[in-house]
Order: C-alpha cells, then sequence, then structure tokens
C-alpha cells in the first residue's frame, strides 16, 4: 500500500474543485512565516544554472550547515530530504529485524518493508499521553538489529527523555543494535538533538529534515549525522546530484539568516501554545502536548475524523486524518500550526462544527 501523508493538496484540490491557491493547509507542517525576502532575488539570479548538473559535493551547503550545527564535514551526508536517508540506511544496512516505535511516519515500515525486513512494533498508547518508556523496549531491544525512533515523533508531537535516549542508547550498544533516529522535528527543542553524539557513536544515524523547518518541501532537503566510517558509506550508496540546485542554494542562504530562523521559531512556540489553548477549550476533543509545530487531537464524541474533514473542507479547510498511521484510529486528527489569522479560522470552523 502506497503510504498518503498531508500535504497531497493536488487531490483535494481535483477531488473538490477548489484552486491550490485557495486552500488552508493543515495538514502538512510547514513553516508558514513568509520567506525573507532576498531568497526570491536569489534564486532568480540563479535562475540559469538550471542548465548545470547541480554541486555533487553540495560543498556551499555542507558550509552552511556544518557552521550552523557544528558538524564535522565528514560527519555530514546531504539529502534529498530526510526521507532519502530513511531509504539509504535501511538498503546499507539491510537488517532482517527492526523495531519501529508507532504511532509513527509510516516511510520507516515502507522502507523497510522493501527490503523484506520482520518488523516489530512497540505501540505508544494515548492514554499515556503517548509516551515511550524504557520498560517499552528493554526486552524488545535484544531481538531485534535495527531500531527506529522519531524525536520528537510525528505524529504525537511527543519526546523522549535524553534520561530515556540515553538508556536506550547504552541498551542498543550492548546489544549490537543500530539506532535509527529521526530528528526531522526537532527545531522547537534544538538543544535536544543528538547530532553531536551521532558523529562519536558508531551505531547511530541522525537523520534531520530541513524541508519543514525552511518551508521548501518543493525543493527537497534534509541532512544526516553518523560516524565518519559510516558517512562516507552511505555518501557511496546515495545517487550523485540527489540535492538540486536551488535546494543548496536555498538551503544555505536561509541557514545564514539566523534572524529568519530565531523569528520562525518564536513565532511558532507563541502560535503552538494559542492554537494547543483555544483547542482545549473544545470540550469534544482531547488535545495532546506537542513539542513541534503541529498538534494531535482526538475527537472523543463521535470518532470520524472523515466526517470532520468533509465539514471543514466547505471552508477549504484541509486537515490530517490519522487514520492510516499504525496504531491510531479514526478519531485522531493532526493540525499544523500556522499564522494566527489562520490559526483562529480553524479555531472558529471548529467550534462551529463542535459547538
Ligand atoms: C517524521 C518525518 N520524517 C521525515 C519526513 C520527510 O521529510 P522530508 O520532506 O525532508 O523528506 C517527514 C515528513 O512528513 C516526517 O514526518
Amino acid at each position: 500500500m502506497k503510504p498518503q501523508h498531508g500535504g497531497n493538496l493536488y487531490r483535494i484540490s481535483k477531488k473538490h474543485n477548489i484552486a491550490l491557491s485557495e486552500i488552508v493547509d493543515f495538514s502538512a507542517n510547514i513553516n508558514p512565516l513568509c520567506f525573507p525576502g532576498g531568497l526570491k532575488r536569489i534564486l532568480k539570479e540563479d535562475f540559469n544554472k538550471i542548465r548545470m548538473y547541480p554541486d555533487p559535493d553540495c560543498r556551499q551547503l555542507v558550509d552552511a550547515i556544518s557552521d550552523k550545527y557544528k558538524i564535522k564535514k565528514t560527519c555530514l551526508i546531504t539529502s534529498n530530504g530526510a526521507t532519502e536517508l530513511i531509504y539509504l540506511i535501511c538498503y546499507l544496512l539491510r537488517p532482517q529485524k527492526a523495531a519501529i516505535i508507532i504511532p509513527a511516519f509510516s516511510e520507516y515500515e515502507k522502507a523497510l518493508s522493501n527490503i523484506d525486513c520482520n518488523i516489530k512494533f512497540v505501540k505508544l498508547e494515548d492514554k499515556e499521553e503517548f509516551k515511550l518508556k524504557l520498560q517499552d523496549i528493554r526486552s524488545l531491544i535484544k531481538s531485534v538489529e535495527v531500531l527506529f525512533i522519531c524525536n520528537p515523533n510525528n505524529p504525537t508531537g511527543q519526546k523522549i527523555s535524553h534520561n530515556t535516549l540515553c538508556n536506550i542508547l547504552y541498551l542498543a550498544k550492548r546489544h549490537n543494535v543500530f539506532v535509527v533516529i529521526d530528528e526531522a522535528f526537532i527545531d522547537l527543542i534544538e538543544e535536544e538533538s543528538l547530532v553531536a553524539r551521532a558523529q562519536t557513536q558508531q551505531n547511530l544515524f541522525v537523520i534531520r529534515s530541513l524541508t519543514k523547518f525552511l518551508g521548501i518541501p518543493g525543493l527537497r532537503l534534509g541532512f544526516g549525522v553518523a560516524s565518519a566510517r559510516l558517512s562516507a558509506k552511505i555518501k557511496n550508496f546515495q545517487p550523485t546530484w540527489s540535492v538540486n540546485t536551488f535546494a543548496q542554494i536555498a538551503g544555505s542562504y536561509l541557514l545564514a539568516d539566523s534572524a529568519y530562523i530565531e523569528k520562525s521559531k518564536r513565532i511558532l512556540i507563541k502560535e503552538r501554545n494559542f492554537l494547543s489553548s483555544e483547542l482545549k477549550k473544545i470540550k469534544s476533543v482531547k488535545v495532546f502536548d506537542s513539542y513541534t509545530n503541529f498538534i494531535l487531537f482526538k475527537l472523543l464524541d463521535h470518532n470520524n475524523t472523515t466526517d470532520l474533514e468533509e465539514l471543514l473542507i466547505m471552508d477549504k479547510i484541509v486537515v490530517r486524518n490519522c487514520s492510516n498511521f499504525r496504531g491510531l484510529d479514526s478519531s485522531f486528527v493532526r493540525v499544523a500550526v500556522k499564522k494566527r489569522a489562520e490559526n483562529k479560522l480553524l479555531i472558529k470552523a471548529l467550534k462551529n462544527i463542535f459547538g
């Protein structure tokens, strides 16, 4: 089965006969701030580079990422979004047994299934606020070769405490298990990232996405961090020119703009808190705390997100129906944090529906 993600606005636009530009998209978790003015200008100036192959070594981009996140260049792999790295690490390691903590981003399961891996799922419970405890994986970790963790987690928004993560890494090392940590949504708690540790720990690969936080999903950009030895292997495995010219230019430009990055973080945290507190005022939903730029909630009275989707689409609002996340059901909905006017629009529409 092809995984369905948020953000498939092309399908929604066609199905409901709404222009793409009119859709208010809460289904994909993309930085809603306007780009700094200079981005359009430099992309226009470099338009003719469309006739040249991209720099296969992404030199300017590697410098920018290495500077910003303090990562040794030998430990860094730039990529066509985080997704490319999920597939590369699976194809490279080819584990026969792996574990995924669910609910989670569906591409881990897809990539592992492609290599006929036997997958064990560790299910987190909504009654426990989707918090992972060490005992959830203590015995299972002995029986797998690879463990996939998303921190903070999509779609729950929950994070794993630093202490628990360190204990998991300790156990993994003891039992010779390789750990892949997807930090696609760590930007709002950057201080908890394991990128520094991944440079020296041989059994750890940290995956980062730049498409979401920099707001460029159409360009595709991500990076991975691993020991120099593993990084070299992954790079060798990766198709040449994975990262296109404009992704390289935009990524370098935006990462160097610390004012844009800091402002994005500040506004996203403020708006997440606003959206969360407004959602909590609606009695018929349960709202889960989030460390990310999206919020998960559960419909308590009637459990059919499809009905809710149909009602919201009348206001041209699209949310993420979470029924196809393994470990969730049709009572769960995920919404992205957007700018104040759009967040208010969503709240107004939900209050109209739920009364
Ligand atoms: C947890 C997680 N990891 C990775 C990705 C993919 O990121 P990218 O667009 O950089 O490939 C997503 C996309 O939704 C995601 O939710």
